[in-house]
């Protein structure tokens, strides 16, 4: 089913246009030297997954909770005039609010789709492009998963506004590692923390095996990024390199401070100065922004990105802690609750299957 009638808001477009203007690379030597580049590329194409049979799609979500998560947890929990709603106007608020927040995850993984396609056409090695074709694959099936998710929930919400212009900005540029950063980096590395927290606290099976699974493909993404941009940056200029820092630091405050669902509030009718000043005045709230920087901050810091200005602007965001965190180990974590999933999977069918061989 087309998705058009779940719009809680009215759409400014059908379709978006992008004009482009970059150079497409063929590459007559067929290179092969990149021995990790082809390693991951094989992962890409034995990790593949079909949503349909690796998730359950049969379980319904609670309309007044989809995703499970504790009350305590909604971002206007503890504001007066939440607090003195109903039960049931409560519910309407957390459907909305799940509504957003994947369907935002929905259009990102389609930004991901398109910038990964542009990659395949503009990165000069032919390791690189194919690697980069099976990173097409995976954000295909991403849209298509978050897709179903929000068909679950029945409502969705237009693409905000700042995370539009941060995609706008990465396609039109012509350079294939500034469409990478902006994309993979800043976009997806935001996703993957906003995941990881539905996956972690998410009561509901459903939204917590979504997110497990799109999180386990995310770590070869993040590897690319981490083996091509580590060798490319030193081959650039300074220059280019502070070029790259400031694109950085612009997009990380332009996600940090405009990224917020008041068009959301502004649509069920809520106060919307009183929400702002909740959500800007709320100790958990602060902590959920910061922790959204814990998967871009140590990549940026991995990949040489690494001057004065973009240390100041990520201690001035409070940020600058998350440079310590070990990559590997979150990725091997992602992985290996993504297994757990699979594994609880199996487990859930044998018991099925017994129960009805018991019967027959
Ligand atoms: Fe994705
Ligand atoms: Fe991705």
């Amino acid at each position: 089913m087309a998705i058009d009638p779940l719009y809680a808001t009215a759409l400014e477009d059908s379709a978006w246009e992008i004009p482009q203007d970059f150079d497409t690379l063929f590459n007559w030597n067929y290179s092969d030297e990149r021995a990790d580049l082809l390693n991951l590329y094989n992962k890409g194409k034995t990790m593949q997954w079909d949503t349909d049979s690796r998730i359950d799609w049969s379980q319904e979500l609670d309309p007044d909770d989809p995703l499970g998560i504790p009350i305590e947890l909604f971002p206007l929990y503890g504001a007066d005039f939440f607090m003195k709603m109903s039960a049931k106007e409560q519910g309407e608020a957390r459907r909305h609010q799940a509504a957003w927040s994947n369907s935002q995850f929905l259009h990102g993984e389609q930004g991901a789709l398109i910038c990964s396609a542009k990659i395949v056409q503009n990165v000069p090695d032919t390791e690189a492009k194919f690697y980069a074709a099976t990173q097409v694959m995976d954000e295909a099936r991403h849209v298509e998963t978050y897709k179903k998710f929000v068909e679950k929930i029945g409502v969705a919400y237009p693409i905000t506004g700042p995370l539009k212009t941060l995609l706008d900005q990465v396609l039109r540029d012509s350079r294939w590692d500034m469409t990478y950063l902006g994309m993979q980096v800043v976009i997806e590395g935001l996703a993957l923390a906003a995941f990881a927290n539905i996956r972690d606290h998410a009561k509901d099976p459903l939204a917590s095996a979504v997110n497990a699974y799109v999180m386990q493909d995310e770590a070869r993404h993040v590897a690319f990024g981490r083996l091509a941009l580590r060798e490319f940056y030193p081959e650039l200029s300074q220059a280019e390199r502070n070029e790259r820092e400031e694109f950085l630091i612009e997009a990380c405050y332009l996600m940090r401070d405009r990224f917020s669902s008041s068009e959301m509030w502004e649509n069920l009718g809520y106060p919307i100065e009183e929400c702002k000043r909740h959500l800007e005045g709320s100790e958990s709230m602060k902590m959920f922004r910061t922790n959204l920087f814990s998967r871009i901050v140590p990549i940026v810091k991995d990949i040489g990105l690494w001057g004065d200005k973009i240390q100041s602007a990520y201690k001035d965001m409070g940020v600058l802690g998350f440079a310590q965190l070990d990559i590997d180990a979150m990725q091997e974590h992602d992985n290996a609750v993504a297994e757990e999933h699979d594994a609880r999977r199996v487990h859930v069918d044998a018991a099925i299957d017994a129960g009805r061989s018991a019967a027959e």
